[in-house]
Order: structure tokens, then C-alpha cells, then sequence
């Protein structure tokens, strides 16, 4: 199964992409994290994507196309995968389908988990990312066991740089204007399924999962 997770920063795609990974036994590839993951390297890779991600921009298109298409070669997505945070803008999307089109492959759902503008910011004020291993929580809506410490590997947990609330409201900006477009793309294609994401975690899981199946 290849899934696309859609929906504005903060919507909650992360969360529900880790739940699919588990239950259907895909990989989670999010281009964000792997980014975040070449930063903390201080790689060649990651020294250009914080240029762009400290502003709330977007890495441009051939950087995360190359990036992406390395990804898929690796062994664990022959049975399919859920990309979180790709594609982003159309010249994106053209590149994945003409990728999957040569192996005559397809996405086979695009899932936007919607989710106001105005309920984004504050939730990303109390988005809590663990230095270790990338894991993220929330202070009030799914708290860490023991405050500031990461649940699964012990390490400390930050408020990412580009989760200040003047940097959420451009990346917000970004999203409207080179994301949305690919709303209208995936509905045209017949695979979009819209998720109401202000509802618990847990109710978005079982509503993803009804439409994915059991
Ligand atoms: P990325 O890391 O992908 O950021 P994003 O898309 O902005 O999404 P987030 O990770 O911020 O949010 P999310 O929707 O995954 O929400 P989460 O589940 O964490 O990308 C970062 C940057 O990298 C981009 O700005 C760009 O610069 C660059 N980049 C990455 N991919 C790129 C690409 N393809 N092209 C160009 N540039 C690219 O949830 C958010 C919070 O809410 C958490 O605290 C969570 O616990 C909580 N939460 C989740 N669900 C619920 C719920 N139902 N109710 C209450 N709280 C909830």
C-alpha cells in the first residue's frame, strides 16, 4: 500500500503516519525528519535544508525529488510505504508519479488530515520533539511520562526553531499557497480521503483505518 499524508503543518500527519506504519507494516518516511536527521549530522544535505527550514520555506523541489528516489530504493518499501511531508508542491507530485508510472506503480490514497489555521498555531506552541530519536509529543494533548524526557530513549525534548509562532504562520503561508494545489491534484486522480484532524488522535486513527481497512 502507498499512502500520501497531506494537511497543513502541525496537522497531525507525523502522528497518524507512525500509527499507519505500524498497523500495515510500512515504512514512515517523512522528508522532514530525514532533513532534521542530516542537521543534527551537520551533513552537506542538511547544511542547505536549514538554510530554507529555519525561514519555514520549502527545501527546493530537487533537492527532496533526489533525496526521495534514494529513499525508495532501499529494501523495506517493496510492499509500499506512507510518505509524510512529500510531495508538497505539484513539480513534486509529477516527479513521484512519473517515478512510480515507469514501474507501473501508483499512490494508491492521499489522506489530508484538515485542520483550521487557527487551531495550528496553538498546537505547535506546545509541540514537544525529542533530540535523540525525533519522537514528538504535546504537552497537553499526548504529555511525556516524565516532563521534558523522552519517553522512548531517554533524551530531552525542544520546541523545534520552526515552531515559534511567527515562523508557524509562514510556513502556514508556504503550505496555502504551494500545498493546496495538490488537493485539487489528488482529487482529479480519484484517491483523496479527507480526515477532520481536530478530533482526537485516536478517532483520526479509526477513521484513516476505515477507509484504508482493517
Ligand atoms: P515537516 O517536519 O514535514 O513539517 P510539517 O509538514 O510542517 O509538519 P509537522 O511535522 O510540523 O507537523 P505534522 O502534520 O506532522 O504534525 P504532528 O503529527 O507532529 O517539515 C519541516 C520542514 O522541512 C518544512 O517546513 C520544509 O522546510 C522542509 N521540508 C520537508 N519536506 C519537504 C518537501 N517535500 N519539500 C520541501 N521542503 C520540505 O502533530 C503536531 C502536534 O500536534 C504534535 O505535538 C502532536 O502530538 C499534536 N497532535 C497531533 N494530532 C493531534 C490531534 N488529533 N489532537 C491534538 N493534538 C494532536
Amino acid at each position: 500500500m502507498k499512502i500520501i499524508m497531506l494537511g497543513a503543518p502541525g496537522a497531525g500527519k507525523g502522528t497518524q503516519a507512525k500509527k499507519i506504519a505500524s498497523k500495515y507494516n510500512i515504512p514512515h518516511i517523512s522528508t522532514g525528519d530525514i532533513f532534521r536527521a542530516n542537521i543534527k549530522n551537520n551533513t552537506e544535505l542538511g547544511r542547505k535544508a536549514k538554510v530554507y527550514m529555519d525561514k519555514g520555506e520549502y527545501v527546493p523541489d530537487e533537492l527532496v525529488v533526489a533525496l526521495i528516489m534514494d529513499r525508495f530504493k532501499e529494501a523495506d518499501c517493496k510492499n509500499g510505504y506512507v510518505l509524510d511531508g512529500f510531495p508538497r508542491t505539484i513539480p513534486q507530485a509529477e516527479a513521484l508519479d512519473k517515478a512510480l508510472l515507469e514501474n507501473g506503480e501508483q499512490i494508491d490514497f492521499a489522506i489530508d488530515v484538515l485542520v483550521p489555521d487557527e487551531h495550528i498555531i496553538k498546537r505547535m506552541s506546545g509541540r514537544r520533539a525529542c533530540v535523540g530519536c525525533g519522537a514528538t509529543y504535546h504537552i497537553q494533548y499526548n504529555p511525556t511520562k516524565t516532563e521534558g524526557v523522552c519517553d522512548v530513549c531517554g533524551e530531552s525534548l525542544i520546541l523545534r526553531d520552526d515552531d515559534k509562532p511567527e515562523i508557524v504562520q509562514n510556513r502556514l503561508t508556504v503550505y496555502h499557497e504551494k500545498t493546496q494545489p495538490l488537493i485539487d491534484y489528488y482529487t482529479s486522480k480519484e484517491i483523496l480521503v479527507e480526515v477532520d484532524g481536530t478530533k482526537d488522535m485516536e478517532e483520526v486513527f479509526s477513521n484513516i483505518v476505515n477507509v484504508l481497512g482493517k
